[in-house]
């Protein structure tokens, strides 16, 4: 099974995946944590990234492109994967179409995750994510057992560099522009699986698998 996830900043994409992942054995895809540990890392490609990750802006997409296309062909997704914040521009979409056709694949569900704007700057904000494990927290709506420590692994928490008010404004107008033309894209292809995404993170699992079963 392969699927997108996608939505707004703060939509829950990552959290949702994380549960996938356990759920249905298929690896999560997602192009965010992919840059930001070539940013980590130093390496060209990282210097590339940051200098847009920062503003909120997207990364090429001949860049993104590349690595999805180099990631989905690894053993790990043969029996089908997730993918988080790709594609995010109508060129890539048709991209992937492209390279899943040569690969005599497909997409079979569009999840997309809708959640009011005014609530994402309040969700990214108070974001907290596990450096070790990856799994993500909130100060307020999903706090971690103890402060500052992943419940999960024991890692130390931390706050994203493009969590701040300022990239998080211009990362919900990057995606009202060009993310939010995608709906309409894959609703053309009978793909589109909309989903509330307000509420308990657990309900909106729920609401997740009952629609990929
Ligand atoms: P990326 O890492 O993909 O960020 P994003 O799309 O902006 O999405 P987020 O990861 O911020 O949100 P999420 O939906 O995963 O929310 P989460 O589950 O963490 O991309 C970062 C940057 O990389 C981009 O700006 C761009 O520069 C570049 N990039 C990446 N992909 C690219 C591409 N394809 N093309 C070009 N550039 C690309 O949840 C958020 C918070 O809310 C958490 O604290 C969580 O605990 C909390 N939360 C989750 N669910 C709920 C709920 N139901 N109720 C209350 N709180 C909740
Ligand atoms: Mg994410």
């Amino acid at each position: 099974m392969n699927v997108i996830l996608l939505g707004p900043p703060g939509a829950g994409k990552g959290t949702q995946a994380k549960m996938l992942v356990e759920e249905y054995q298929i690896p999560q895809i997602s192009t965010g944590d992919i840059l930001r540990a070539a940013v980590k890392e130093g390496s060209p490609l990282g210097k590339e990234a940051k200098a847009c990750m920062d503003k909120g802006d997207l990364v090429p997409d001949s860049v993104v492109i590349g690595i999805v296309e180099e990631r989905i062909q690894q053993p790990d997704c043969a029996k089908g994967y997730m993918l988080d914040g790709f594609p995010r521009t109508v060129p890539q979409a048709e991209a992937l179409d492209g390279m899943l056709q040569n690969l005599s694949s497909q997409i079979d569900h569009v999840v997309s995750i809708e959640v009011a704007s005014e609530e994402l700057v309040g969700r990214l904000t108070g974001r907290r994510t596990c450096r070790d494990c990856g799994v993500g927290f909130h100060v307020m709506f999903d706090p971690p057992e103890q402060e500052g420590v992943c419940d999960k692994c024991g890692g130390e928490l931390y706050q994203r560099d493009d969590d701040n008010v300022e990239t998080v404004t211009s990362r919900l107008e990057v995606y009202e522009s060009q993310t939010l033309p995608l709906i309409d894209y894959y609703k053309a292809q009978g793909k589109i699986r909309p989903i509330d995404g307000v509420g308990d993170i657990k309900e909106i699992f729920a609401r997740v698998t009952q629609v990929l079963s």
